[in-house]
């Protein structure tokens, strides 16, 4: 089993970089970011009003899938998982205003483990939603982890994952970089930043901690556990969002 304890996201600078960071090189982080919007107020809308919409944001981070979630619906009850203390304690500053907010410190290995035993998780979810987290676990994992989440999911409940995936050929895989990296070049005039973050597609592709699959093996992986509605529902290059429902 891989071990987040191992990973770069244990160390605390590594995390500061990214919050720092993650808005001039993660691609179309903005356009991601109302793509989940317009899933949430679509999808919330057919669901029960009397009581509260349960989110579940796994690989929280500094929290900010909830903050979007919450611009749309202040009411709802969030519970964020992160395995780094640094992170969480980020999100939990930026969601002190907001009531019904659960942090917990735990990781995806943890979480897979604990599915088999006592669930820690007392609440089922009406969304459980996940952004550039779960492409840290090998391809049994991820299968464990989706199981994980199918669990968790109230019926009628929908799984979002924003993530980066693998393309199904070494030579798209290399054009995925190129466009990754020129937008980049583009974000860094628009937002006038000076330091450079092109070499991070790069990076990304020796990094030892990422082990991204192939849409099509994690779509197929979602529909053998029962998800219902599995789609990829936005793609540029390796970025994609796509999840299914219960
Ligand atoms: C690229 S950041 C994304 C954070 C946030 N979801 C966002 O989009 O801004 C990845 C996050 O996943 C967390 N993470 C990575 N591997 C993990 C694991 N195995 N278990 C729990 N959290 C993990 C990291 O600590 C980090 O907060």
């Amino acid at each position: 089993m891989s071990k987040f304890e191992n990973s770069e996201w244990a160390e605390k600078k590594h995390a500061k970089n990214f919050m720092e960071n993650a808005n001039i090189y993660v691609l179309e982080r903005q356009r991601l970011l109302g793509i989940l919007r317009s899933f949430y107020r679509y999808f919330s809308s057919s669901m029960s009003s009397e009581e509260s919409i349960k989110v579940l944001d796994l690989g929280c981070g500094e929290g900010v899938l909830t903050l979007e979630l919450l611009k749309e619906n202040d009411q709802i009850k969030a519970t964020l998982i992160d395995g780094s203390a640094e992170m969480l304690k980020n999100a939990r500053e930026n969601l002190n205003n907001y009531n019904n907010i659960n942090f917990i410190q735990k990781t995806f290995q943890q979480l897979i483990e604990d599915g088999s035993g006592e669930n820690i998780l007392t609440d089922g979810f009406d969304f459980i939603v996940s952004s550039l987290a779960i492409h840290h676990l090998y391809n049994g994992e991820k299968k464990s982890l989706f199981q994980y989440i199918y669990d968790n999911l109230n019926s009628g409940g929908f799984f979002l994952n924003i993530e980066t995936v693998k393309a199904p050929t070494n030579e798209l895989e290399s054009w995925y970089r190129v466009i990754w990296k020129e937008w980049i070049q583009e974000n860094q005039i628009k937002l006038d930043v000076k330091k450079s973050f092109e070499y991070l597609p790069e990076q990304y592709k020796n990094n030892p901690d990422n082990h991204p699959d192939t849409l099509e093996t994690q779509l197929n992986m979602l529909k053998s556990i029962g998800f219902k509605q599995v789609d990829c529902y936005y793609k540029y290059g390796i970025f994609t969002i796509f999840g299914g429902r219960k």
